[in-house]
């Protein structure tokens, strides 16, 4: 399933109004684009959505449950079964190898090992362009290759819904594509559900809904596709 829905989302960090009264609502295989100005309030919704951060006030909903009494370890868990996340500053993790950054999710979700992991991991990062980098550290990375280790782990597990925080910011012109189609093809065949922060004007083709932001409000919902 997994509807979401932010009822009256507020987010005041120390007196910054990052949201001031939210209220969206996203259905199972919608492509959903969060887009406006830097600063708006885009990050932080999503991270809210995503179940990471906690709204000041305000109710978020997973397929109608209230989520604001879930423990920590329930949170987590609908995290890791449910959601993919690609951040705007990636968080790979520094000390693993970029085929380990990207089948972690698979290998949490799982509880063990299994080496097919390994074989679906490298078949993302062939697709992104990146399998000869497979054996090397986040750091040895330039940013848009951080990206694209960072989309292929979002993928790894298939959940049913990717938040993704300016993903294509990043990469070239190619590697956007290749996001674009698996996004396009993973919404189609497996209904998977897309929420994407952007200020890039080009992700509004795919969207079925867009949600202009700005200074942490809505300031229109348009139907796209
Ligand atoms: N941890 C934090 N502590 C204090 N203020 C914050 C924090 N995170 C975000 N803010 C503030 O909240 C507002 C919204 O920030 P947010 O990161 O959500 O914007 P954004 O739309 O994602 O911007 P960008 O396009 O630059 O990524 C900004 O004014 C920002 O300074
Ligand atoms: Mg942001």
């Amino acid at each position: 399933m997994s509807k979401i829905k932010g009822e009256n989302i507020i987010k005041n960090y120390n007196g910054t109004l990052a949201l001031n009264g939210i209220n969206i609502e996203i259905e199972k295989g919608e492509i959903v684009v969060i887009i406006g100005p830097s600063g708006s309030g885009k990050t932080t919704l999503l991270n809210i959505l995503g179940l990471i951060d906690k709204p000041t006030d305000g109710k978020i909903y997973i397929d109608g449950k209230y989520t604001g009494n879930f423990t920590e370890k329930e949170l987590a868990e609908i995290r890791n079964k449910k959601f993919g996340f690609v951040f705007q500053f990636f968080y790979l993790i520094p000390e693993l190898t970029v085929i380990e950054n990207v089948i972690l999710p698979l290998w949490i979700k799982e509880k063990k090992f299994n080496k097919d992991f390994v074989e679906k991991g490298e078949k993302f990062l062939s697709d992104f362009g990146i399998l000869n980098k497979k054996n090397a550290f986040p750091s040895e990375l330039s940013g848009g290759e951080m990206q694209r280790v960072a989309i292929c782990r979002s993928l790894i597990c298939e959940p049913e819904v990717i938040f993704a925080d300016e993903p294509t910011g990043s990469i070239d012109k190619n590697s956007a594509l290749t996001f674009f189609n698996f996004m396009e093809k993973l919404n189609k065949e497996k209904d998977i559900t897309f929420v994407i922060a952007t200020h890039n004007e080009i992700f509004l083709q795919f969207a079925s809904k867009i949600v202009y932001l700005k200074d942490g409000k809505i300031e229109r919902i348009e139907k796209g596709r």
